[in-house]
C-alpha cells in the first residue's frame, strides 16, 4: 500500500532527507524562499552562486534563521532607535518580534509586532518597548519544554534566555515551537535549523566562497560546473578537501560511468548526473555531447553504489512518474529546476501575459547569467565570446510548491506501492525497464479527449 511506502533517502553519504527532492541551484529556481520551503517539507534547496558573496551569505543566513530550536544570536536593536527604524528593521529580516539590548547586550527591553503597530514612527523604542522588568525569561537550563510551559501560562511568544549578568544568551519563540508541528517532515539540523545547500564554481572566488558559506552554517558545498570530469573539478576538491576537512562535497555534473569513479576516488560525498536533460538546456545541440538521462543514470549509480555515494539525478523530471522512473534506475534523489521555476517560492516575479501568469526559467549556461555574472564581477568575459549552451524563457506560474511537491511525493508512493517498494532502496532494486514503442508512448499519456474551451 502507498501508505507503507517510506521516502526517505540518502543526499550525501551522511545527510539523509525525508523525501528525495532537490531544488536546482538555478538563479531562477533556488534562492533562500525556495530553500526553506523545500527543506519544510522534506527535501532542500541548494542557492545558485550567481551573486556576491555577501548575498550568498545571507541567503543561506536566511534558511538558517527561518528556524531553530533556540535561536543562539537574536537581532538586537539599541533603545534609542525609533520605531521606524525597529519596522524597517523587522520586515527586511522578516521577524515579528525584537530583542532591545545595550551595547554590551544587556537585556534592556523586547519590542514586538503588536507594540509597533499603532505608535508614532519618531518615537524612541524604549518609550515604546516592553520593559525588562516586565519580562518573562529564561536561563542557559531552559529547554523547549520548559518554554512551551511559559509560553501557555504567561500567554506571551518570545521568551529570551540571559545569564546571571542579565546578558543575552538567546531567544526562544512560540512560532518555532508551532513550526515543529506544522512541519514534521521538515529536515533539520541538529541545532533545528533547516537544513541548506549552496553551489560553488570551481575558478575565481570560489574558495572564498566556500570559506564564508561554511562559517554560516551551509550544511553542503554542490561544486556545479557544465562538464564535471574535468581537471579543474579534481583540483577544486581537492582544495575543498585540504582547507575545510570533511565538509559534505556534492560534485557534478557528469554521465558517464567513467566520471562516477573517477569523482568517487577523489572523495566526493555525491554526485550530480546529468549532461543535456534540462528544460533549458542546449548542451547537446550546441556541443554534440550529452548522454540521454535514464542510461546516464543507469551507468552512473551502478559505480557509485560500489563506492556508496548517492546519486542526484538531475534535469528532465516533469511528472511524479519521471522520479519513479530516475530512483527505479539508481538515483538515490532527482534535482528539479524547469519544473519549480514556476514556483511561487522561486525568485524573480510574476508576469502576466494575457488572462495567464508566468515566471522566468533560464540556464545557468545561458547568455542572461553570463550577463548576470559580468555584473557582480564573478567573469571579465568579453560577451561577444559567450556560446552559450542554455536558453531563457518562461513557465506557467504554479503558486505555492507545497502542493506540487504533495503531488510528486504522492505519485512516488504509489510508483513504490506498484513495485512493492516500501523504502528507496527497495524501488531501486525492484524496478524492471520495459522497452517501448512510439505507439505504447503515446497511449502512456491521456489521449484521444476532445478539448473543451
Ligand atoms: P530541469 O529539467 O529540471 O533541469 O529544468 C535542471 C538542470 O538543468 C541543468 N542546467 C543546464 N544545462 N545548460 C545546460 O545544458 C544550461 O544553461 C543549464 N542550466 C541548468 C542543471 O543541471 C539543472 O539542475
Amino acid at each position: 500500500s502507498r501508505s507503507m511506502a517510506n521516502t526517505k533517502t540518502r543526499l550525501t553519504k551522511k545527510i539523509n532527507l525525508n523525501i528525495p527532492i532537490i531544488s536546482s541551484n538555478m538563479d531562477t529556481v533556488t534562492e533562500s524562499d525556495m530553500a526553506i520551503a523545500l527543506a519544510r517539507l522534506g527535501g532542500i534547496g541548494i542557492i545558485h552562486r550567481f551573486m556576491t558573496i555577501e548575498d550568498n551569505v545571507e541567503e543561506v543566513k536566511r534558511v538558517k534563521r527561518a528556524q531553530n530550536y533556540i535561536i543562539y544570536e537574536p537581532y538586537c536593536l539599541t533603545e534609542d532607535m525609533t520605531v521606524l527604524e525597529a519596522k524597517n528593521f523587522a520586515a527586511e529580516h522578516s521577524v515579528t518580534g525584537l530583542l532591545v539590548a545595550d551595547l554590551s547586550k544587556h537585556l534592556l527591553g523586547l519590542i514586538t509586532h503588536r507594540d509597533l503597530i499603532f505608535a508614532d514612527d519618531y518615537s524612541l523604542i524604549k518609550h515604546v518597548m516592553k520593559k525588562r522588568e516586565n519580562l518573562i525569561v529564561g536561563d542557559n537550563l531552559t529547554g523547549i519544554e520548559e518554554a512551551i510551559g511559559k509560553f501557555a501560562e504567561f500567554k506571551i511568544e518570545k521568551l529570551p534566555l540571559v545569564d546571571k549578568e542579565n546578558k543575552i544568551i538567546g531567544l526562544i519563540t512560540a512560532g518555532d515551537v508551532f513550526k515543529k508541528i506544522e512541519y514534521p517532515q521538515a529536515n533539520i539540523d541538529n541545532k533545528g535549523q533547516l537544513i541548506v545547500g549552496a553551489s560553488i564554481g570551481v575558478t575565481g572566488d570560489y574558495l572564498d566562497r566556500a570559506a564564508e558559506l561554511i562559517k554560516v552554517g551551509v550544511d553542503v558545498l554542490v561544486v556545479d560546473i557544465a562538464h564535471g570530469h574535468s581537471n579543474l573539478m579534481f583540483r577544486a576538491i581537492k582544495e575543498l578537501r585540504d582547507r575545510f576537512g570533511d565538509i559534505q562535497i556534492i560534485a557534478g555534473n557528469i554521465a558517464t560511468a567513467q566520471a562516477a569513479k573517477d569523482l568517487c576516488e577523489v572523495g566526493v560525498d555525491g554526485i550530480k548526473i546529468g549532461v543535456g536533460p534540462g528544460t533549458i538546456c542546449v548542451t547537446r545541440i550546441v556541443t554534440g555531447c550529452g548522454v540521454p538521462q535514464l542510461s546516464a543514470v543507469m551507468e552512473t549509480s551502478r559505480i557509485a553504489k560500489k563506492y556508496g555515494v548517492p546519486v542526484i539525478a538531475d534535469g528532465g523530471i516533469q511528472k511524479s512518474g519521471d522520479i519513479v522512473k530516475a530512483i527505479g534506475a539508481g538515483a538515490d534523489s532527482v534535482m528539479l529546476g524547469g519544473t519549480l521555476a514556476g514556483a511561487k517560492e522561486s525568485p524573480g516575479t510574476v508576469m502576466i501575459r494575457g488572462d495567464k501568469k508566468y515566471k522566468v526559467c533560464r540556464g545557468s549556461a545561458s547568455f542572461a547569467i553570463a550577463q548576470r555574472r559580468k555584473k557582480v564581477n564573478q567573469e571579465n568575459k568579453n560577451l561577444n565570446e559567450i556560446v552559450p549552451e542554455g536558453v531563457e524563457s518562461v513557465v506557467p506560474y504554479k503558486g505555492p510548491i507545497s502542493e506540487l511537491i504533495g503531488q510528486f511525493v504522492g505519485g512516488l508512493k504509489s510508483g513504490m506501492s506498484y513495485t512493492n517498494s516500501k523504502t528507496i532502496p527497495e524501488l531501486q532494486e525492484n524496478v524492471k525497464f520495459v522497452r517501448i514503442t512510439p505507439a505504447g508512448l503515446r497511449e502512456s499519456d491521456a489521449h484521444d479527449l476532445q478539448d473543451i474551451k
